[in-house]
Order: C-alpha cells, then structure tokens, then sequence
C-alpha cells in the first residue's frame, strides 16, 4: 500500500470512530429513529468531509481532538442529504454505500424523518459543541458558515435546481451554479469551519471557499462520470441514475475525456490556490489529486 493510501486509511477509521461516537443512543418510542440514523451514516462512505475539515484545521495549527463534534457535525449533514437525495421523490435509488437505502430499509416515512432528524441532530451536535469551545465566537462562526452552505443558498439551492431541469437540457451555466450548490457547498463548509475553528481569518476563510469551490465542482463531475462509467458493485450506489432521472451533466455537455480534462484542471487550481495560502500539508494535496481519478 503506498503511503498516501496507507494514511488514508487510517484517517478514514479515524473519522468513523469520531462520527460513531456522536451518534444518539437507540432509546424511547422513537428508538426506530435513532436505529435509521445510525444504519445510515454507518454504512461507511468515504468521510470526505469530516477529513478535510480536520485537515483543514490541522493546516492552521488546530489540534483534531478539539474539532470532533464538527467532522460529525458535517458527516450528519452530508448523509442526511444522501437519504434525501435517494428518495422516491428525489432520484429514487434502491442502494447507497453498498446498502439498501434508508427509504427500502424503513419505509419512506422513516426515511424522510431519518433525513430531518440527522440534518437537526447535526445543529444540536454543534451548538452543544459551541457551547463548550475554547473560542465561542470561532465555533458559532463555523456553524454559521455550516447552516448557510447547507441551506438554500447552498446545498439545497442546488437540489432545487437540480430537480426542476429533470429532462431539460442545461447550460454549463446552470450545471456550474447546481453542481457549485448541490455538492462544492457542503465541501466548502467543511474546509472553511476546519479552518476558522483552528483561527483562520476572513480573507483566508475568502481562498479557502474558493478553493473548496473547485474541489467541489471536481469531485461531482467525477462523480457524474462514475455514474456513467463504473459499476454498481464498486460505487455502492446504482450506476445510470442520472440517464434514468433525464439529468443533463458535464459527461452529456462535453463527453467523458473534457470532462476528465475539466477535473483535473479544477483540482490542480485548488492545491495552487491552497499553497499559495502557504498552507503545507501533503496528505491534503495528495487527497485532493487523489479524488480527481477516484473510482468510486
Ligand atoms: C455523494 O457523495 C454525493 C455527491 C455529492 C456526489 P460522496 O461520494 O462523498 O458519498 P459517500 O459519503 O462516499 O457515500
Ligand atoms: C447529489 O448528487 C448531491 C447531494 C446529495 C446533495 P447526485 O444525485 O449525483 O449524488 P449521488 O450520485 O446520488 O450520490
Ligand atoms: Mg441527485
Ligand atoms: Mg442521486
Ligand atoms: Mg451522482
């Protein structure tokens, strides 16, 4: 195993115990809740967004054991839109993370109150991290910045906007404002929260956005290529969700190859854009490169 990979690893495990450990007990009535909760979040994923958020912490000097509750925080927010996304009403996909969806698991009505109740369950999480964190004012930044990105402006702005062009050829315009929305939002949360909790300024938080945008953009085009390239079995997700639900991407814009082309581009001009910033952490470029030709 090299040692970008090696390292990786061992991130990922580390993000799993942190995220497992913030999740609610089974107890109550309710307990059906909890048990949808933790079937989703723990059916693994690759924790992109908790990593770069301890990483970006650890790029200002910021310790990983006082930034917890927020990769946690991040992970809710991302999985709770996954369950929604996959929805009978949404993109209506039977499998996720090589499980069956929240929905086909508990019904839908569970799997529309699992979405909710991880989306509210990540603000309580976070405020009751604020509550007790050394720099109050850096941790109530952070989860703004955390609500804003994932809200309609944000995250679901993009979905919005997704959802309503099912079948309608787009412009690249309009699959760069969905695609900076749906997916760059919650990166850049994640990256710009790291950060400010760990003391980055506002101008720093400006470039970090921006390169979290290009990741972002990145990581769903590729995303949007697997779609169309892999296989069931490797993503853990059913492949040609996107030609089933009539959803025009970069792939039906400008083919497989410019859309590679356009991946790399974007996650190069992230790694410059973040030394630049004389940030200097290897395992994060090499994760950032790595993402560009993942394959899953
Ligand atoms: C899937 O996100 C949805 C997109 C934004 C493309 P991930 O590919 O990060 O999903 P997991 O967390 O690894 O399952
Ligand atoms: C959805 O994009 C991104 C969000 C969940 C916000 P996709 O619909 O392409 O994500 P996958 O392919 O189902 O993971
Ligand atoms: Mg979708
Ligand atoms: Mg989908
Ligand atoms: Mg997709």
């Amino acid at each position: 195993m090299s040692d970008i990979k090696k390292e990786l690893h061992e991130k990922i495990k580390y993000a799993d115990d942190v995220i497992a450990g913030y999740l609610p007990k089974e107890e109550g009535l309710q307990s059906v809740i909890m048990d949808a909760m933790s079937y989703s979040v723990l059916a693994g994923g690759k924790r992109l967004r908790p990593i770069l958020l301890m990483e970006m912490a650890l790029s200002f000097n910021g310790n990983a054991e006082d930034v917890k509750p927020f990769m946690a925080v991040m992970e809710f927010i991302h999985t709770y839109s996954l369950v929604h996304d996959d929805l009978p009403a949404m993109d209506d996909d039977d499998f996720r993370r090589g499980k069956k969806t929240t929905h086909k698991q508990y019904g839908e009505a569970i799997g529309v109150l699992a979405g909710d109740a991880l989306l509210n369950y990540a603000f309580e999480t976070g405020i009751r991290a604020a509550l007790t964190f050394k720099d109050k004012e850096r941790a109530l930044k952070a989860l703004s910045v955390i609500a804003d990105k994932a809200g309609i402006y944000g995250m679901i702005g993009g979905q919005v906007v997704d959802v309503i062009n099912d079948g309608k050829e787009k412009s690249k315009e309009v699959l760069d404002y969905i695609n900076e929305r749906k997916t760059a939002a919650l990166i850049q949360a994640s990256m710009a929260a790291g950060a400010i909790l760990a003391g980055a300024d506002d101008e720093q938080q400006k470039e970090i956005e921006k390169a979290g945008l290009d990741i972002g953009l990145a990581f769903q085009i590729r995303d949007d290529i697997l779609d169309v390239t892999s296989t069931d079995a490797e993503l853990g997700k059913p492949v040609h969700s996107d030609e089933k639900n009539n959803k025009s991407t970069y792939v039906n814009l400008m083919g497989i190859g410019k859309a590679e082309d356009e991946v790399r581009r974007l996650s190069e001009n992230a790694i410059d854009r973040l030394k630049n910033m004389n940030i200097d952490n290897e395992f994060l470029f090499e994760l950032i490169r790595k993402l560009a030709y993942r394959n899953k």
